[in-house]
């Protein structure tokens, strides 16, 4: 059954990869069932190579289903959709293009660049930091300057689902951790205290909790269902949760989870809480 509440139902789904090269179907996801609620963040975590990607990708609509029901507001995803926007890791921005100029894009193609269009970028362009660097042209930006168009890109369109694809994997440490500040924050306070319905693929086990409502564990490949563990931090969060001994416990217990996927045998107690990076 489709609860009312559930934005996304993901019920028994397969996904793959068919090569022309091989003529073979190559499986990456298997037998998934979660579903998503409306306005929840959640972040997905699994071994490299495990099927995130595709899971995101066949979310996005550009890779099929090739068994089950991947179901949005009811629907089924059956290809790419405005409804939907998606953040790589590499921001990919226009380089031709000023930084206000790539953040109006998605609206100018949809032709919604009407006054309340400019409006919304302009509120978007204070939300994310680069207020006075609508002219700049991406060459001028630093790594997260990008990453923050890109990202102010993406909820321009003000999507039903936005999706995310290790968005702060290229950023050096630091810059991550103010990233990972931002977007919570830009997450509060975009749309009355709660954000879009958002999934977010990750390696960081500590990014997943500090970010998400759930953390969804993915197993090695191809991918099904480990767990779904449940954050229950308090919002608004910033930087200082993270030393919480709750933030440990559960980052602890979903490293443990990740761990016996890569290396089976080993336990969450056979880590350190300094190891913070998986697969
Ligand atoms: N376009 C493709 N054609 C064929 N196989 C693919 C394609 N893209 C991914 N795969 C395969 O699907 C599987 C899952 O890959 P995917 O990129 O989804 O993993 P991932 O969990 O995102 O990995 P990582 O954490 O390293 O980003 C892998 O075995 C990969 O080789
Ligand atoms: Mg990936």
């Amino acid at each position: 059954m489709n609860h009312p509440s559930q934005k996304l139902v993901v019920d028994d789904v397969r996904l793959g990869h068919w090569s022309s090269r091989t003529e073979a179907f190559s499986l990456a996801c298997d037998g998934l069932s979660f579903e998503i609620a409306e306005n929840e963040f959640v972040a997905i975590v699994g071994p490299s190579g495990c099927g995130k990607t595709t899971f995101l990708s066949a979310l996005a609509g550009l890779v099929p289903v090739a068994s089950g029901r991947l179901e949005l507001t009811g629907a089924p995803i059956q290809g790419p959709s405005p409804d939907r926007s998606l953040v790589f890791q590499q921001a990919s921005l226009f380089p031709w293009r000023t930084v206000a100029a790539n953040i109006e894009f998605g609206l100018k193609a949809q032709q919604r660049l009407d006054e309340r269009g400019r409006a919304r970028v302009a509120e978007l362009v204070e939300l994310v930091g680069l207020a006075g660097k609508e002219k700049a042209y991406p060459r001028e930006l630093s790594g997260g300057m990008s990453q923050r168009v890109n990202l102010a890109r993406a909820l321009a369109t003000d999507p039903d689902l936005l999706l995310l694809d290790e968005p702060f994997s290229a950023l050096d440490a630091q810059t991550r951790e103010v990233m990972q500040e931002e977007l919570t924050r830009i997450w509060q306070v975009d749309g009355a205290g709660r954000g879009k319905t958002a999934v977010f693929v990750t390696h960081d086990v500590p990014e997943a909790v500090f970010l998400a409502d759930r953390v969804v564990v993915f197993s090695s490949g191809p991918a099904h269902l480990v767990e779904v563990v449940d954050v229950d931090l308090p919002r608004p969060r910033d930087a200082a949760v993270k030393r919480s001994p709750e933030f440990q416990e559960i980052s602890d217990y979903i490293l443990g989870l990740v761990m016996s996927q890569t290396q089976p045998g080993r336990r969450a107690s056979d880590h350190g809480s300094n190891a913070t990076v998986v697969g």
